[in-house]
């Protein structure tokens, strides 16, 4: 009786989390891991030939979305929607703010820093199999191995970018692009 009951749990437990992390708009490869930004970045994506994906991410208000959440800032929004904890501790703040808050530690690699907010994998799909160069040099092969080349941008963005951001406005894709725009020459 016990032991189904804690099966029972289990499985219950194991929804829930995967639940919530699919809501997280953090997009899971089928076998990969995140390798986080600065092995994106260190690896190949900052020269100009490449098309200084670094430099654009790195000034971007991606790059610095959970340092948002440690400010004074942040936490007065969190507290004033009735959250209890610190914004950087929230749930409903990380959600959209951070990569991976609710995964599981062996998802990623050592190298991955939650602080680098809204990173290169979030949007593109956990790195560790399409990083390789020779991989990566052949956009078919790389979308095999993880990599997300997104149909539907704005919709993408808009994942994000909603009024249940407790700063929104509106959005406005071909602005909002145009300011993080980072193609290959
Ligand atoms: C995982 C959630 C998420 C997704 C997906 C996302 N963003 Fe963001 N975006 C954020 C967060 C959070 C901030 C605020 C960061 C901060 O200020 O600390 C932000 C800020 C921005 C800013 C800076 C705000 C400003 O007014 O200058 C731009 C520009 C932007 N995003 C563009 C985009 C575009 C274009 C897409 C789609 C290609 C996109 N974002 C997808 C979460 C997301
Ligand atoms: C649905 C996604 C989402 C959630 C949930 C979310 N944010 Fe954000 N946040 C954004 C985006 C996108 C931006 C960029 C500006 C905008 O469009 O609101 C942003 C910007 C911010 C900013 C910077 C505002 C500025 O003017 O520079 C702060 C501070 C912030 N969020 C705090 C929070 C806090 C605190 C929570 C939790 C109570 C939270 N956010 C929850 C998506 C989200
Ligand atoms: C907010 C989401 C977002 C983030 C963060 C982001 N990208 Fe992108 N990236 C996109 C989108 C959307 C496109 C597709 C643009 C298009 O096709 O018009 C793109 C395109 C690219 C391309 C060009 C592909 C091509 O064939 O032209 C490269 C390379 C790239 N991203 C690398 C990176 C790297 C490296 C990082 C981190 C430093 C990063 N991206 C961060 C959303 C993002």
């Amino acid at each position: 009786m016990k032991t189904k009951i804690s099966i029972l749990l289990l499985v219950v437990v194991a929804f829930a989390a995967y639940s919530f992390s699919f809501e997280s708009y953090a997009h899971k490869a089928a076998t990969g891991k995140y390798v986080g930004a600065q092995t994106c970045v260190g690896a190949c994506h900052k020269t100009d030939g490449q098309g200084k994906q670094l430099d654009i991410w790195q000034n971007s208000k991606h790059s610095q979305a959970f340092k948002t959440l440690q400010t004074a800032e942040a936490d007065k929004i969190a507290k004033d929607k009735g959250f209890t904890t610190p914004a950087a501790e929230t749930p409903a703040c990380l959600k959209c703010h951070v990569l991976g808050k609710d995964m599981d530690p062996s998802e990623f690699e050592s190298t991955f820093s939650k602080e680098d907010g809204v990173q290169c994998e979030t949007c593109h799909g956990a790195g560790s199999e399409y990083k390789k160069l020779s991989i990566m040099k052949d956009k078919e092969k790389a979308k095999e191995n993880g990599l997300i080349i997104h149909d539907d941008k704005a919709a993408f963005c808009t994942g994000c970018h909603n009024s249940e951001s407790p700063t929104f406005k509106s959005f406005n894709y071909d602005e909002m692009w145009a300011k993080i725009q980072h193609k290959k020459p």
